[in-house]
């Protein structure tokens, strides 16, 4: 087989592989092997790219592939929690990359072979780095947030005129690539004022964003960074990463559509809204009491029950008490209680955060229920058993207008008969706002770090009668 054969082969075989990739992770059953699939078709990509007809010497693609392995290997071993600033540093590489690409190319035909800066070419080029190094900056910025690095603020920073700034910015780098489109060897000095502008414009875009929108800009930006990564295949003339990046590209819009759906968001409200800057304090003169319980009371209530809802949320992935829950599911089980886990799409801090954890743990895939399905089921449940979750299940995303969540659909712990709520303190979730499902009469609360909490019910469990 001749090289550029063995390249288009691979190539082929490589795209496929990564659209059976994103097929396979629609669900936890498969999305091992669909994790397998991309690596495969990316190894693939490598290989059929260093048989490209043309490429004579292998030392510097052996030695990004040895750099690649030094970032990538520790980065891999980040602890789950961190998961969401880990994905968007991948983004920063795969937008600096793009930018890189493109500067490269433009300076190379800009000085050998100005016949070749077609404007087609051109405007591939344009997109690409206007798109790959507003992802640089943007995704840098979004990891440092969720990274809550000293320097970058968390909270949204706003001032006057800012929208209108930023796409005035935007315009003029947009401007600026035209005028290269049209003409790409007289004013070659605008080049660099575009990467300027679109690293900039990155920087400018994520000042305004809250801390709790990031997962969303992070998956918008994935499709930026998949949309630069189309550009650059037009620029180099590569398929295989045309189709890699639309896929790339549109995966990240959706996730991105579904997650501000969830939290009943529009797109420009994400982008322009400055969400998460209302830090609002529930004053109101009354000291408000909450109810405590035992982990051997709770025990004895759960045992009594016939059907346990248990809602988790990022405290439970903090405390990494997965493994007591299952403990806790099974035990319940034994004794013949109908026991469910209620999923909210955005618990914890990453899409999926709940899944993966209880998946880890080996909890039956069929009693995860979404939102949406377990809510009709709450007001017929003895107790829900929230773990460490807050703003999902903070009733007043239902009807306080001046919450900063109000609209976001939760999960409706407060309707249950009986609320066990599972957190260290008094403490704020994400949001930072009060939650009055602990102030509820049906709400009793069971402070402490969850893994040992639940481990004590479990224990109380073990230790009790066994009667059901
Ligand atoms: P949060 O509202 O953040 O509440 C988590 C609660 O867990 C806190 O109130 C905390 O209270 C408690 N906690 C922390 N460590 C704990 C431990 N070791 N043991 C027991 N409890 C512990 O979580 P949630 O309900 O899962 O909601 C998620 C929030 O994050 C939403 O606002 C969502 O919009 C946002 N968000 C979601 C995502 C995605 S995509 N999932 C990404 C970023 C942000 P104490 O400190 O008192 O223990």
């Amino acid at each position: 087989m001749n090289s550029a054969i063995f390249t288009s082969v691979a190539y082929l075989v490589g795209t496929a592989l990564f659209i059976l990739s994103l097929h396979w992770m629609n669900t936890p059953k498969t999305a091992r092997r669909g994790v397998f699939a991309g690596v495969g078709g990316m190894t693939l990509a490598i290989v059929g790219t260093m048989f490209t007809p043309g490429i004579e010497n292998w030392l510097f693609i052996a030695v990004a592939i040895a750099l690649g392995f030094a970032v990538g290997v520790p980065l891999s071993m980040v602890p789950l929690t961190a998961v969401p600033q880990r994905t968007a540093l991948s983004h920063a590489f795969g937008g600096i990359a793009a930018g890189l690409v493109g500067t490269a190319k433009y300076y190379l035909w800009l000085n050998e072979a100005p016949a070749e800066l077609t404007a087609f070419r051109m405007t591939a080029i344009i997109a690409e780095i206007l798109l790959g190094y507003l992802t640089f900056t943007g995704s840098l910025m979004a990891a440092g947030k969720l990274q809550e690095v000293k320097w970058i603020p968390q909270r949204p920073v706003t001032y006057p005129g800012q929208n209108l700034t930023n796409l005035a910015l935007f315009a003029v780098a947009i401007v600026c690539g035209v005028i290269l489109i049209v003409n790409p060897t007289g004013y070659p000095f605008l080049f660099p004022v575009v990467i300027g502008l679109s690293l900039l414009f990155g920087i400018l875009l994520i000042i305004p964003i809250g801390g709790a929108d990031m997962p969303t800009v992070i998956a918008l930006l994935n499709s930026y960074a998949g949309l630069s990564a189309v550009a650059m295949g037009f620029v180099l003339d590569n398929k295989l990463l045309v189709v890699a990046g639309a896929l790339d590209g549109s995966s990240g819009l959706i996730l991105s559509i579904i997650m501000c759906k969830a939290m009943n968001r529009s797109f420009a409200n994400v982008l322009f809204g400055a969400f998460g800057q209302v830090q609002k304090k529930v004053e109101g003169g009354e000291q408000r009491t909450v109810k405590s319980e035992t982990a051997e009371g709770a025990a004895m209530v759960m045992e009594q029950a016939s059907k346990v809802v248990i809602i988790p949320g990022y405290g439970m992935a903090v405390a990494q008490a997965q493994h007591r829950v299952r403990e806790l599911f099974d035990i319940l089980t034994k004794r013949g209680v109908d026991v469910k886990f209620a999923i909210h799409p955005v618990a914890g801090r990453m899409p999926g955060h709940m899944n993966v954890l209880l998946a880890e743990a080996d909890i039956p895939y069929d009693r995860l229920v979404e939102m949406g399905d377990i809510n009709p089921e709450l007001p017929q449940t003895d107790v829900v058993l929230v773990i460490g979750a807050n703003d999902v299940v903070n009733p007043a995303a239902r009807h306080d207008k001046s919450s900063p969540i109000y609209g976001m659909p939760i999960i409706d712990a407060d309707k249950a008969r009986m609320c066990l709520a599972i957190k260290r303190s008094m403490n704020p979730g994400f949001a930072g706002i009060e939650n009055e499902l602990y102030f509820a009469g049906s709400t009793y609360m069971l402070f402490g770090d969850a893994k040992a909490v639940v481990g004590e019910v479990v224990k109380a469990l073990s230790g009790g009668s066994g009667m059901h």
